[in-house]
């Protein structure tokens, strides 16, 4: 590795950040850092975080961004991603992101470069209305795209796949009407630092590995 892989992936729900987050760490050995993942595991250990968040993931509402930046800090002063992180699903709004710069600052980390995935919301429904997700370590699967090998069964740890509460129609539309208006003014925002880069990300699942092998040679973070 040439610089230190410290990368935000960005985009709308269901453009493929927790897909192409998996297959990033499994490349460059760093650690994915998923604030959706985060809150779900809050929620199923019922912490007080878990309760707060969960009224605004049902309605498919952001997290007040003090209490989303401060469990990032959290997770940033972890041991684990001193080798770099992806950040999946963080920051979500400008005032995230200079939080965010505010973090990084405090740990002496910089951002290598923020990954745009860029979908249609067409196709973005019909990923979301597939998905599964594993109960235990929340890999994703898509009963038509990437279903797994036995029906409902995690490939990776054998646990129970299930759908989304905010897997729905009604949530899905307000998800998408959030990103629009809080998260994409983000890809103005890093286009400025010219941290960003643009990935279409309509490629079938089967071919990411090799796509994310190619973007991050190009980016310098894989030789
Ligand atoms: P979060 O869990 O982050 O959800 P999201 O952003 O809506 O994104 P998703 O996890 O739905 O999708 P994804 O982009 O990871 O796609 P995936 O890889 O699964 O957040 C949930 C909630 O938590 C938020 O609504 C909010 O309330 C709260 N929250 C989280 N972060 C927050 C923040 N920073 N601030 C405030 N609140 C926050 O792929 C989707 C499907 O498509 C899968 O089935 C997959 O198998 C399939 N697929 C993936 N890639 C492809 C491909 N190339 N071709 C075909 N199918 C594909």
């Amino acid at each position: 590795m040439d610089k230190k892989a410290n990368l935000i992936l960005l985009g709308a729900p269901g453009s493929g950040k927790g897909t192409r987050a998996v297959a990033i760490c499994k490349v460059l050995g760093i650690s994915q850092v998923a604030t959706g993942d985060l809150f779900r595991k809050n929620l199923s250990e019922n912490t007080d975080l878990g309760k707060l968040a969960k009224g605004y993931m049902d309605r498919g509402e952001l997290v007040p961004d003090d209490v989303t930046a401060a469990m990032v800090k959290e997770r940033l002063s972890m041991p684990d991603v001193r080798a770099g992180f992806v950040l999946d699903g963080f920051p979500r709004t400008v005032n995230q992101a200079k939080m965010l710069d505010d973090i990084l600052s405090e740990l002496g980390e910089n951002l290598a470069s923020v990954i745009y995935l860029d979908v249609s919301d067409d196709e973005i429904v019909k990923r979301l209305a597939g998905r599964l997700v594993c109960k235990n370590c929340q890999a994703p699967y898509h009963t038509e795209f990437t279903p797994p090998k036995v029906d409902g069964v995690c490939d990776k740890c054998g646990g129970a796949l299930l759908r989304r509460d905010d897997d729905n129609p009604e949530t899905i539309r307000k998800r998408l009407k959030v990103f629009h208006e809080s998260t994409y003014p983000l890809i103005e925002f890093y286009e400025k630092k010219g941290l960003l880069v643009r990935v279409k990300s309509e490629i079938s699942p089967k071919g990411l590995e090799a796509d994310m092998r190619d973007i991050l040679e190009k980016m310098g973070l894989l030789k």
